[in-house]
């Protein structure tokens, strides 16, 4: 545990307005701040700051929530130890080596060993007689020997040990290379490399470490691209492959490609911006990641129909972000890489320049989908038209892009503006939805994602629970009193039993339950809950004197006896309870 003390130190440095707007433009409204939300895609903003009393973050959209150490966690990807040091770093202090190390951070430190060593072993087997095949390959695809040293592309032998055997020859340990994904275990318990006979592609992250690896085969065994599976320091959804390259070039705007071999082409023909997902489509991760680096994405997929989906997709997650996307028609090409070869980079340069705005190349897509030629075509095009318009258009470009339509089909504009209305309306509607949905939510099990509350009772119950957490952290003061009447095991859902039981302990020591005292003691799934009770407890002020009601309730849902139990009552006994539970009726 990191010491009471520092987190405290830490809270007073670590302001929570500087730290998120760093990566979210906030606007103050009275005494909130709001923004869209970094951690799903909204046009309207539904994430908030508050800075006052105890300060935290919550998202109505998505319910994530916490102090200003979950939201670091959350948005760079860190255990909590991580955050800690990430925040105290920022701000000058040093946390104490007590609270430093749980583990963890050694086992990581050894994964980036072990990618390290695995990097330099494929760089110099490539380069050895032994590596003829992958040198071969990678100049044939026309990469010149420079390029090949600054990506730091590597062969891997095809042998079942070649590598395993080499690093544990450097003392690292079998589970320690199953952790680092480069081996796995067989059946039969022998250690086996990961790639065989494979061209690699180490993945750098931002700090200059091997994170993880790609390898491309050269024969028509196993699938094309194998990439490395999630370890303590690689997250696949959170990484963009030659980001550290580019994000030294500094640029205004990134080239988003879907591979390896598009990125190396791409900065060879000085394309020092190209980027690449690592084998997944685009995730809301990356696209933040993209946003921070730069203001604008040029989506630069297969020009095929899979990558032209993919280019769909990825506009989508970027809406609500504030990149300029747009999608360069590669024709004559399957891929940027062969564009290059076959055009030259002036041209892709061009190319790039002449890029459609994201919308524009969508509603092509739709008129050439359609037709526009019949009157069908021309129906079926307007309305997924004005489908489009609702999803991503802001006012400014509904206009203009209605305007337009109109002129071009002859349909009058007001009919089409009454449309795109209605479409949004119906998208209202479903956003509604979703939040009744999200309610429903909230009366389940995080872990199991089975319902707690099978009745209107447990759901009066899990509603008192939130209101008696709001209480107590408004009022520490009436703590012996509540507790004196109702315990962690009474609470119907066991995400406000963590909360309540932790709330308790800090209290127990006569703490003050402040969020950050709270968010190392709960997990982020817990602390989301617990600061949307918050954010609910400011417009819903629960008094002290409501407390017995609240525990009534409480108890009222953990009174209900079960069939077995009722099949044991005498008659009486059943009517007495039968009266009782009638009475309690909310
Ligand atoms: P492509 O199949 O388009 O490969 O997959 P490419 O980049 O054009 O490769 P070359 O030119 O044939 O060598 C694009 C990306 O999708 C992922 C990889 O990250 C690849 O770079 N992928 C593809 C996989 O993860 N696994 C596969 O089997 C295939
Ligand atoms: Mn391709």
């Amino acid at each position: 545990m990191i010491p009471d003390s520092f987190i405290e130190r830490l809270r007073d440095s670590a302001d929570i307005e500087r730290i998120v707007s760093s990566y979210v433009a906030l606007k103050r409204r009275g005494r909130i701040l709001t923004g869209c939300c970094p951690f799903h895609s909204e046009k309207t903003p539904s994430f908030t700051v508050y800075t006052d009393s105890d300060p935290h973050f919550y998202c109505f959209g998505c319910q994530k929530g916490g102090d200003v150490i979950t939201f670091i966690r959350e948005i760079e990807n860190l255990e909590y130890v991580e955050a800690v040091k990430f925040l105290a770093e920022k701000a000058g202090l040093t946390v104490p080596d007590e609270g430093a190390d749980d583990g963890s951070s050694r086992r990581k430190a050894r994964v980036l060993e072990i990618n390290r060593a695995a990097a330099k072993f494929f760089y110099e087997r490539l380069i050895s007689p032994q590596g003829e095949a992958g040198l071969k390959y990678l100049s044939g695809r026309g990469l010149t020997q420079k390029t090949i040293r600054r990506f730091g592309l590597g062969y891997s032998p095809d042998s079942w040990d070649a590598l395993s055997g080499h690093l544990k020859s450097q003392g690292f340990s079998e589970d320690e290379l199953i952790l680092a994904a480069v081996a796995a275990r067989g059946r039969n318990g022998r250690l086996y490399d990961q790639f065989r006979g494979r061209v690699i592609f180490p993945i750098i992250d931002l700090r200059g470490n091997v994170v993880g690896f790609g390898g491309r085969a050269l024969s028509d065994k196993g699938p094309k691209y194998l990439n490395s599976s999630d370890t303590p320091v690689f997250k696949k959804s959170h990484n963009l492959y030659a980001l550290n390259f580019a994000k030294a070039a500094k640029p205004d705007r990134l080239l988003l490609a879907e591979g390896y071999m598009d990125v190396i082409s791409l900065h060879q023909a000085g394309f020092v911006n190209a980027v690449a997902t690592l084998g997944t489509a685009l995730t809301q991760e990356q696209a933040r990641l993209i946003s921070r680096y730069a203001g604008e994405a040029v989506l630069c997929y297969d020009s095929d129909s899979a990558g032209q989906k993919a280019a769909r997709r990825a506009i989508n997650i970027f809406s609500g972000l504030s990149v300029e996307v747009r999608v360069p028609d590669m024709q004559g090409a399957k891929d940027p890489d062969e564009y290059i070869q076959k055009f030259g980079p002036q041209r892709f340069l061009s190319l790039i320049e002449a890029g459609k705005s994201a919308l524009t190349w969508e509603v092509e897509k739709l008129k050439a989908a359609h037709g526009l030629d019949s009157p069908e075509g021309q129906t079926a095009f307007l309305n997924d038209f004005c489908k489009l318009m609702a999803e991503v258009g802001t006012a400014l470009q509904r206009e203009v892009y209605v305007s337009q339509i109109s002129r071009e089909l002859g349909v009058g504009r007001e009919r089409i503006s009454a449309a795109v209305e209605a479409a949004r309306k119906r998208r209202a509607g479903a956003a509604e939805r979703k939040s009744a949905h999200n309610l429903r939510a909230y009366v389940q099990d995080n872990r199991t994602g089975q319902p707690f509350a099978r009745s209107q009772v447990e759901l009066s119950a899990a509603v008192a629970e939130r209101g008696l957490i709001s209480i107590l952290m408004q009022n520490p003061d009436y703590y012996d009193d509540i507790r004196s009447k109702i315990t962690v095991g009474d609470f119907i859902s066991p995400d406000h039993a963590a909360i309540f039981g932790a709330i308790c302990a800090l209290l127990e020591e006569r703490r003050v339950p402040e969020l950050i005292h709270l968010s190392g003691r709960l997990d982020t799934k817990e602390i989301a809950r617990l600061s949307e009770i918050m954010s609910l407890g400011r417009d819903i002020r629960f008094y002290k004197e409501q407390a017995p009601e609240f525990i009534a309730a409480i108890k009222a849902a953990r009174l209900k006896k079960s069939p077995e139990e009722l099949g044991k009552m005498t008659p009486e006994e059943l009517k007495d309870y039968i009266n009782e539970q009638r009475s309690r009726k909310f």
